[in-house]
Parts: C-alpha cells; structure tokens; sequence
C-alpha cells in the first residue's frame, strides 16, 4: 500500500486521480461486506470510487448499458462486477462487456489468455495475484516446489495454476489442480510444499493432510452455524486452523491473510489501469493549429 501510495502521488501530480466504479447487483450479503471493504481501500489510498447498485430483477441488457457508459468514461480507470451476479445473467458476457484496459478484476477474455500466455500487459486476477505477493514477500521459493490448489474457479483456482507454473524466479512451480472429482486428494495435499486451498467446503484441509513445515494459503470464505455466536453463525476458512498451524510453517489467518492482498491487488491494477490511461492521453499527438 506504501509503494502504491507513493504512484497515486505521482499520478496527482499529472493531475491524474485513479477512479474505479463498482457495481454490486442484489443484496447478497457477503458482496456487501467485500464491495464496504473495497471502497473504503479506495478512499484510503486517495483513489475516488463510486458504486452502482442494482436490484436483483435488473436485466443483463440494462447491466450492459450501465458498463458501456461506465466503459466511455475518462475518470474511470477501473470497472468491477462483484460475483456473484443473480442467476439469469450471463457472468462471461456481463465480464466480456468490459474494456480490457478497464477490467481491473482480469476477468475479461483478453486478461485471461494474456495470462496465460505470460504476457504481463494484462490485468491479473486479484486474489491470486495477490497470493503470489504474499509468496514472494515471505521469501517462500516457488521455484521447483511441488503445489497444490485444491478449487477450480475461474477467480482463484485456474489463474493460480497459471501464475504459479508461469517461467520466472518467483514462479517455476509444478502445479497440480485438484477438484471435486479428484481421487486421494489427501494424498496430493500431503507431497505439497505450498498448498492453496480455494473450494470453499469449510475447514477441508486437516492437520493430516499437510506436510511438516508446508506453506498453506486459507482463500476460503464460509459462513457456518455457530450457536454460542449472537448472529448464530461465524465465518471459517478451507483450513482447519488451529489443528494445521501445530504443522505448518507458515499458514496464512483467515480473515486477515488473503483477503486483504485481494483488495492490495485490486488498487495496484487500478493505480496501474490509470497509469496507462495517462500514458495514452499523453503521445496522442496535438491536434494541428488551423492555417
Ligand atoms: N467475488 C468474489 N471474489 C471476487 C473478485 O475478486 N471480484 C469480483 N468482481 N467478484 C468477486
């Protein structure tokens, strides 16, 4: 956030003031919390944030409309569609409709396949990205190590495995994805040095299935029925916490581990998106003088 600081500073000084608009369809409660969370990151940094928010019975053309309006705009550099979006939207046309250079979450097509190519002109999911900070930053090799990422959705599970198996230092990982239907899934977990754990099934991951001194990364957000609490419920993650820090050498808390590097990530794209957006305006020549 420091570093970040100090390029919003810079952008101020070209009378820049990266903008990021996000629009939160229904009244899911979970979105609510994350998209508070988000703007008030903004509001912090000095980045202007604005938000959209839509009843449930919106249509996906109405939705479309409100982006490519959002989309034509030169004080937003940033657009985010918080996921989930009710069932009779399309999510791959609705992240499809946003410009590229916009599309700070790195959903669209062309973030995506950037991704995978390896070519780092795109906008990178956030959560995973900001797991690899985290790695990077700790000083946790990922050259050579063995991975696991328990989950396949198109937020955490498969660019993980894209970023991890990526060429680079603090890359280079052999990355295994499992899933749902994947067989002795214990057993992969325990061969892990690095294990990611983004299926969203509540304190999956066991002592048990962690290897001695493994790195284990908690992305699961579940709310579970807790009687002693006064909601009657509490929020745990994909690790069983306290049984897997007696075995871990580093284990991420849950809240507080990935989700605030979501959000770190989130702002560094928007900082990053707007940062390009001056570079455009700036070698646009000048119109020529009328004779
Ligand atoms: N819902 C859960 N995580 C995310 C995210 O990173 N971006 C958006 N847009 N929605 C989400």
């Amino acid at each position: 956030m420091a570093e970040l600081s100090a390029r919003v500073g810079a952008l101020a000084q070209r009378g820049v003031v990266p903008g990021l608009a996000f629009i939160r369809v229904g009244e899911d409660a979970a979105s609510k919390v994350y998209v508070g969370r988000k703007e008030k990151a903004c509001a912090e940094l000095g980045l202007r944030s604005e938000t959209t928010v839509l009843p449930q019975d919106t249509t996906e053309p109405q939705l479309l409309g409100i982006l490519d309006r959002l989309n034509a705009r030169e004080d937003i550099h940033g657009i985010l569609v918080q996921a989930p979006l009710p069932r009779h939207m399309s999510e791959s046309r609705v992240y499809s409709h946003v410009l590229p250079g916009k599309d700070v979450d790195g959903f669209h097509p062309q973030n995506v396949g950037k991704l995978m190519l390896g070519d780092a002109t795109g906008f990178r999911p956030c959560t995973p990205a900001g797991i690899m900070e985290l790695l990077a930053r700790t000083g946790i090799r990922t050259e050579g190590a063995e991975v696991v990422v328990l989950g396949r959705g198109n937020i955490v599970g498969k660019p993980m495995t894209a970023m991890l198996c990526q060429k680079g230092r603090w890359a280079n990982a052999t990355v295994t994805l499992c899933h749902s239907a994947t067989r002795e899934i214990a057993a992969h977990c325990r061969r892990a040095d690095i294990l990611v754990a983004a299926m969203g099934v509540p304190l999956f991951v066991k002592a048990s299935m962690v290897k001695p001194g493994a790195a284990v990364l908690d992305v699961g957000v579940n709310r579970v029925a807790d009687p002693s609490s006064s909601t009657g419920t509490r929020l745990v993650g994909d690790v069983d916490f306290q049984a897997v820090q007696q075995v871990a050498g580093y284990l991420t808390p849950n809240p507080g581990g990935v989700g605030p590097m979501t959000i770190a990530m989130l702002l560094q794209n928007t900082v990053q998106a707007a940062e390009q957006a001056a570079e455009r305006k700036a070698s646009v020549p000048e119109p020529p003088l009328p004779s």
